[in-house]
């Protein structure tokens, strides 16, 4: 098969297109063959050599895939030849075939064609692990999303709203706040020239979705809401930054932070399932759906590498096989 390996660490030129062996499915696992994958903003730190794939998963880029079940490992039950799926990885996504542990793989929502699916895995499951599963999102509560016109920020944004909360988001510019308050956003706040600190006033953000890390963590305590909850799942900002603890405590915050790709298999399955019973209903009666700014041939990985870096996109960039 063929897929995109990363030759030596460095800018998106490394990403090749290569013939390589196939994967064979182990026990509890189905080989897929790729429709499409999508490109995440890991895969960019995994080319430059500052994200390792965890030990046992594939060297090549791809946390999510979408396409067809081609074989069965050992002991599978409950998916066949022929299903058309979609899949949260720990790589390999960007290539012709893939391995996928049962536990992470989701049907095609009724009513999506199956190379947008390849959009949703890796935002749905990040977005329900840290909004609601860890952070506790409440209707009628406040969400403030940093990135609101992400991948993850246009995920983010319409399941706040689906589940009764009142959204607010960051962003660079009036172009993507605009396509934020088209998702439902309530509050747009443009981070250049904005705090968003003030913009949210005194009552603040119940929950923090935040992808900035430590350039925003002081700013993220003050926009916190008494009894409020910081969920950080990105490090744009910088690893290292001195928390106030009096602020926290007065306020009686709580600062989380998770990352999905290294969690153990039954963690994310259990996100996985937990992610179709509430979010795949959702899909399906098109109160939410995935953004996605283009796709691309897997060939182009480097130029969907270079749009990502330039940040001009909004929403999701995918690559078909
Ligand atoms: N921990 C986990 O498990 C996990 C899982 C998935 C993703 N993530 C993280 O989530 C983030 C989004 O991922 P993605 O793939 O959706 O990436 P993406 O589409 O490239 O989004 C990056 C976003 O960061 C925004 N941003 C940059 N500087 C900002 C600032 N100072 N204030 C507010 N927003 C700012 C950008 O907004 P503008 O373009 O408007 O500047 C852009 O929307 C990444 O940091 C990624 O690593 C973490």
């Amino acid at each position: 098969m063929r897929a995109i390996t990363i030759t030596t660490p460095g800018g998106p030129e490394v990403l090749e297109l290569t013939e390589v062996p196939a994967p064979v499915p182990a026990a509890g696992e189905v080989l897929v063959e790729v429709a499409a994958t999508a490109v995440n903003r890991a895969d960019l730190l995994q080319r430059q050599g500052f994200y390792d794939p965890p030990p046992g998963a594939s060297r090549y880029p791809g946390l999510e895939c979408s396409g067809r079940i081609t074989a069965l490992g050992a002991g599978v039950s409950g998916w066949g030849v022929g299903d058309e799926v979609c899949a949260l990885l720990s790589g390999g996504g960007y290539a012709e075939q893939v391995a996928v542990p049962v536990g992470q793989l989701l049907p095609v929502p009724k009513g999506l064609d199956p190379v947008t699916a390849a959009a949703l895995p890796e935002v749905t499951c990040t977005v329900w692990s840290n909004v609601f599963q860890a952070a506790h999102l409440r209707p009628g509560e406040t969400l403030l999303v940093h990135g609101g016109s992400s991948g993850i920020g246009t995920m983010a944004i319409q399941l706040g709203k689906a589940i009764g909360a009142r959204v607010a988001v960051t962003a660079g510019s009036a172009e993507k706040l605009e396509a934020c308050r088209g998702l439902g956003a309530d509050v747009l706040i443009n981070y250049r020239d904005q705090d968003f600190v003030a913009e949210l006033g005194p009552d603040g953000a119940d929950v923090i979705l935040d992808v900035i890390g430590a350039k925003y963590l002081d700013r993220n305590i003050d926009a916190l809401a008494v009894n409020g909850r910081l969920v950080i799942i990105g490090m744009q900002g910088g690893v290292q930054a001195e928390l106030n603890i009096a602020k926290l405590m007065a306020k009686r915050a709580a600062v989380l932070s998770t990352s999905l790709r290294a969690r153990p298999l039954h963690e994310k399955a259990a996100i996985v399932a937990a992610v179709r019973e509430h979010v795949w209903p959702l899909l399906e009666n098109d109160r939410i759906h995935p953004v996605i700014d283009r796709v691309l041939p897997l060939a182009d990985a480097a130029e969907a590498h270079r749009l990502i870096e330039s940040s001009t996109h909004i929403g999701k960039i995918l690559l078909h096989a």
